[in-house]
């Protein structure tokens, strides 16, 4: 794991959106896993600074990491119309390669066998995209979630509702349950970037890299993956053991080390 530590996460969406390209630029198809809320904004922005300056993304594919059960698609609070503000258009994305889990389908474990069978003919997610948590979680995997689980409904928890109800309007709650990516999804991904910014994520960021492997903590699954970067902003990781040894490994990185 290469934990990265960054003045602001605008440098991290720099760092990563090159990353994006050097990978869509060896392979213009490659598979993308999205998460939505506002921790990977920062890469959004910068891609978007970079197909404006030529940056070709029409054929990637894209495979958002979870949705809401019981919001239309047309909702604009759903993460399929997240995904379509946020990413798809201003990325000049294809929307028909672009798939978000339907929150909205009668039959719900239908829905998530199908997405998993969607990710595999695609071939595999090639880089996926991560946010954490307050309670730990990656995707809506929330504490308790089996490590080998695959895409899936699952129960929000009350901090996580608390934590999304600024994207809702005053009086509204976010729904009570999710489709989400399960952690074995997740874990099959190629590579993993992960993003965390500001002091709220400080003990979640600890829990996830250093603490033990546990479902208390989803995302510390992190640690079985051999392909992973952590983005951090400093009070996100402020509360890190080995914040030094991260700069030091990171300051002195080998140029043949690049990813
Ligand atoms: C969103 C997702 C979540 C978020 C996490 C952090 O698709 O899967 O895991 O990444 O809740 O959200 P923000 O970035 O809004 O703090």
């Amino acid at each position: 794991m290469e934990v990265v530590i960054l003045p602001s996460l605008d440098d991290a969406g720099e760092l990563a959106a090159a990353r994006v390209a050097r990978l869509v630029g060896a392979k213009p198809d490659a598979v993308l896993g999205l998460a939505t809320g506002s921790s990977p904004l920062p890469l959004y922005r910068a891609l978007r600074r970079r197909v404006e300056q030529g940056l070709d993304l029409s054929r990637v594919r894209g495979f958002a990491l979870d949705e809401y059960v019981g919001l239309a698609r047309e909702d604009e609070r759903s993460y399929a119309a997240t995904i379509d503000r946020e990413v798809v258009r201003p990325l000049g994305l294809d929307p028909a390669r672009v798939r978000v889990p339907d929150g909205a389908a009668a039959d719900l474990p239908a829905a998530a066998q199908e997405y998993e069978r969607a990710i595999a003919a695609a071939g595999g997610i090639d880089l996926q995209i991560l946010g954490i948590g307050s309670v730990g979680h990656v995707g809506f995997n929330e504490p308790g979630s089996s490590l080998a689980s695959r895409t899936r409904v699952k129960t929000l928890t009350e901090r996580t509702r608390e934590d999304n109800a600024r994207f809702f309007g005053p009086g509204e709650e976010p729904p009570a349950h999710c489709l989400t990516q399960g952690l074995g999804t997740i874990l099959d991904a190629r590579a993993l970037v992960l993003f965390a910014g500001g002091e709220a994520k400080a003990a979640a960021v600890a829990a996830a890299v250093e603490g033990a492997v546990s479902s208390s903590c989803p995302a510390s699954i992190i640690q079985l993956h051999p392909a992973v970067t952590v983005y951090l902003d400093e009070p996100a990781a402020g509360r890190l053991a080995h914040a030094e040894y991260y700069r030091y490994a990171y300051e002195h990185k080998p140029a043949w080390q690049r990813d």
